[in-house]
C-alpha cells in the first residue's frame, strides 16, 4: 500500500524523489521519507504529518547536502507501528550505512527481530520492515555483495514485499525485490529508476519493466540486471505504457475525483472502442482465451473487492440473463479461504482497477491452482493480475488517482456487460438482432452519462439541503441494488457519514426499524419493471418520517408523489442503468463531502490499492 521510489545515476536525485513521492502520495500518506546515499555517507529525512507528510518532507529536504546521485523515497500507510516519524521509512541498519524502504508485511518479523537482537542489533522503530535492514547488514558483514545479501535475507523472511536497499559502502547501487507488492524499473540514458507505480517515474524514464514475484534487481546508473531467489539470471518483462504525465494531472479540476467523475463518458467510450467486427462478432483483442474455451464455460465466478465487487455483482445479472450461465460473485478475501468448488468449465473473472489488490490476486491464483480459466478485468495494462491470468480485458478508463473509484467502475460495468454479450453470442442464447440492439444501447450510455454530468447544479442543491443528515440508506432492486451499494460506499468513503446499501425488498427485514425523521433514504427507481415496488418502499419510509431522494428517469411522473428530492437521469436499458445512475450518486457524495470540507481524493484511513491483507 505504501509508495516506493528510487533512482541511481541522476544529477537531479532529490527532485526526482520528491516529485515521485508527490505522485505516490495517494498510496499512503501517514508519513514519508527519503535517504540519499553516496560513498561513506547516508543522509536521511523523515516526516509524519498525515496528508501533509510529503510537503513537510520537502521543507526538511531544503537542508539536504548537494551532489547525491542516488537515493530512495517512501510514502507510508501504516500496518505495524503507529504513523510516527520513527516508524517512517527509510530504515537504517546499526551502522547507518544501509537504508531500506519496504511495502508489504514481513510476517515472521518478531522471530527474526528476537534473533537479531540477541546478536546485538539495536532496533529504533516498531515496524516489521526494519528487520530487513538488519538482516542485510548481517549478510553484508559476511562479505556478500548487496544483491547477494538481499537475496540471502529474502530466503529468511516470509510475507509480502516490494523493497529497495542501498548501502553507502557499495554506492551507486539499489537492490530491489518483489513478492506480491508491485514494483517497476525504469531506464533512461545514464540513470535507472524504481517505483511502486509507473506515474512516479513516468517523466524520467523512457522504458519500463515489471519485476515479478521473487525476483531481485540490481540497479546501477548504466542499467539493471535481475535474478530469481535461487540466484539464476532472469529477464524482466517490458511494459507498454500508454499514459503521459498530463493524464495524471488534474486537468483543470479542483481535485482528481472531480476530474475522474467527469471523464466517465470517455472511460465508457474507450472501453467499448473496436470491440465489434463488421460481421457483428464481439471481440476482445487482448483476450488470450479461445472462443471454444469460452463456449465450453459451464459456470462463472467473479471475485473482486470494494467498488470492483459492485461491478461484479452487476455482471451476475447480465451474464445470467443474456448468456444463461449460473454466476457466483465473491468478495475476493472470502473466496480465498472458503475452499471454493472449481469444476471443469468454471470461468473465474477477477475484477480489479489496479490489478494489484492482494486479495483479488490471491483469489485468482487460488482459482488457477484449482484448474479454472481466469480472466482479469484490469484498468492497468500489464498489471500483476493481467499478466498472470489466462486472459485479460482492459478497461480503458485511464489513470485513476482518487482513492475512491469512479470512472474505473463504469468502465468495468461496460467491459463486463460486453463480455456477457459475447458469451451470449457464443452460446446462442440471444438472437443476433437483440445483441445488436443491446450493443447500440451500450454505445449510447456515454452520452446519457454526460447528460447526468450536465445536471450538476441540481445535485448540488439536493446535497446542500441534506448536508446536516447523519444516516443514509440507499435502496435498489435488480441491478439497482449493486448501484445502491456503490452509492452508499461512495458516500461513506468521501464524507465519513453512515451509509448503507440495501435491496429494496429487505427494508422490512430490519432497516425499517431505524427509519425516523432525519434519516435519508436514497432510492434507485429507474427500472420500469421494479417501479411500483420501489414506490411502495418509498411510501413506507416516508410515512415514518425519512427524507426521500429518488434517482428517477426524465419521464417518471409518479415519483414526485413519494420523493422529497429527485435526481433525474435519462432512461436507458435496465441492465445499463448502473452506469448512468451511479454518476448522480457519485456527484451527490462528492458535493456533500466538499460541503463538509473533506479531502475527497484522499479519504482518511483508506488507500487506493490495498496490497496488504
Ligand atoms: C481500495 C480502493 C477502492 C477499490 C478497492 C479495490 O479499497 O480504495 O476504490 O475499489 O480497493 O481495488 P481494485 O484496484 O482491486 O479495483
Amino acid at each position: 500500500m505504501c509508495g516506493i521510489i528510487g533512482v541511481v545515476g541522476s544529477d537531479d536525485t532529490l527532485a526526482t524523489l520528491l516529485e515521485g513521492l508527490t505522485r505516490l502520495e495517494y498510496r499512503g500518506y501517514d508519513s514519508a521519507g527519503i535517504a540519499l546515499v553516496r560513498a561513506g555517507e547516508t543522509w536521511r529525512a523523515r516526516t509524519a504529518s498525515g496528508t501533509e507528510s510529503v510537503a513537510a518532507l520537502k521543507e526538511e529536504c531544503l537542508r539536504a547536502p548537494k551532489g547525491f546521485t542516488s537515493g530512495i523515497g517512501h510514502t507510508r500507510w501504516a500496518t505495524h507501528g503507529a504513523p510516527e516519524a520513527i516508524n517512517a521509512h527509510p530504515h537504517l541498519d546499526c551502522s547507518g550505512n544501509i537504508a531500506i524502504i519496504h511495502n508489504g508485511i514481513i510476517e515472521n518479523h518478531t522471530e527474526i527481530k528476537e534473533d537479531l537482537e540477541s546478536r546485538g542489533h539495536i532496533f529504533t522503530s516498531v515496524t516489521d520492515s526494519e528487520v530487513l535492514a538488519h538482516l542485510i547488514e548481517e549478510f553484508r558483514a559476511q562479505g556478500l555483495e548487496l544483491m547477494e545479501a538481499v537475496r540471502q535475507g529474502l530466503l529468511v523472511v516470509r510475507g509480502a514485499f516490494a523493497l529497495a536497499a542501498m548501502d553507502a559502502t557499495e554506492p551507486n547501487v539499489i537492490v530491489a525485490a518483489r513478492r506480491i507488492s508491485p514494483l517497476v524499473v525504469g531506464t533512461a540514458p545514464g540513470a535507472t529508476y524504481l517505483a511502486s507505480d509507473v506515474p512516479a517515474i513516468l517523466d524520467r524514464a523512457s522504458a519500463f519493466y515489471a519485476v515479478n514475484d521473487d525476483e531481485i534487481v540490481r540497479l546501477g546508473p548504466e542499467g539493471f540486471r535481475a535474478i530469481d531467489l535461487e540466484g539464476a539470471p532472469v529477464r524482466l518483462h517490458q511494459l507498454s505504457i500508454e499514459w503521459d504525465l498530463e493524464t495524471a494531472e488534474k486537468g483543470g479540476h479542483d481535485d482528481f475525483m472531480s476530474k475522474e467523475i467527469n471523464e466517465q463518458p470517455n472511460a465508457i467510450r474507450s472501453t467499448l472502442l473496436d470491440r465489434r467486427r463488421k460481421d457483428g462478432t464481439i471481440t476482445f483483442d487482448e483476450m488470450r482465451i479461445s472462443d471454444d474455451e469460452l463456449r465450453d464455460v459451464k459456470r462463472v465466478c467473479l471475485v473482486a473487492a470494494g467498488t470492483s465487487y459492485h461491478s461484479a455483482l452487476i455482471a451476475k445479472y447480465a451474464i445470467e440473463k443474456w448468456a444463461r450461465l449460473g454466476v457466483d460473485v465473491d468478495i475476493s478475501s472470502e473466496y480465498r479461504y472458503r475452499d471454493p468448488i472449481v469444476e471443469v468449465g468454471t470461468l473465474v473473472i477477477g475484477v480489479s482497477q489496479s490489478g494489484e489488490t492482494i486479495d483479488t490476486i490471491q483469489a485468482t491464483r487460488e482459482a488457477q491452482r484449482r484448474g479454472a480459466h481466469v480472466v482479469a478485468i484490469s484498468n492497468i495494462v500489464d498489471s500483476s493480475m493481467a499478466r498472470e491470468a489466462d486472459a485479460v480485458i482492459y478497461t480503458r478508463a485511464g489513470l485513476e488517482v482518487s482513492v475512491a473509484s469512479t470512472k474505473a467502475f463504469v468502465a468495468q460495468v461496460a467491459a463486463l456487460e460486453l463480455l456477457a454479450l459475447r458469451l451470449a453470442q457464443l452460446r446462442g442464447t440471444l438472437p443476433e438482432s437483440e445483441i445488436d440492439g443491446l450493443f447500440q444501447g451500450l454505445n449510447a450510455v456515454s452520452a446519457q452519462v454526460q447528460a447526468v454530468l450536465d445536471r450538476r447544479e441540481n445535485i448540488e442543491l439536493v446535497a446542500k439541503e441534506l448536508m446536516g443528515a447523519h444516516d443514509f440508506f440507499f435502496i435498489g432492486r435488480h441491478v439497482g441494488f449493486p448501484t445502491a451499494l456503490e452509492g452508499a460506499l461512495k458516500l461513506k468513503e468521501l464524507t465519513y457519514l453512515h451509509a448503507e446499501g440495501y435491496p429494496g425488498g429487505e427494508l422490512k427485514h430490519g432497516p425499517l426499524a431505524l427509519i425516523e425523521p432525519g434519516v435519508v433514504v436514497i432510492a434507485i427507481a429507474t427500472d420500469p419493471a421494479m417501479h411500483e415496488k420501489m414506490l411502495s418502499n418509498l411510501s413506507e419510509v416516508k410515512a415514518r418520517g425519512a427524507s426521500v431522494v429518488a434517482v428517477a428517469t426524465d419521464d417518471d411522473e409518479m415519483i414526485e408523489s413519494v420523493a422529497d428530492f429527485v435526481l433525474r437521469v435519462p432512461a436507458t436499458e435496465p441492465m445499463f442503468t448502473p452506469m448512468v445512475d451511479v454518476v448522480s450518486l457519485q456527484m451527490f457524495a462528492y458535493a456533500v463531502a466538499r460541503g463538509l470540507g473533506r479531502n475527497v481524493d484522499r479519504p482518511r484511513n483508506l488507500a487506493k490499492t490495498v496490497t496488504v491483507e
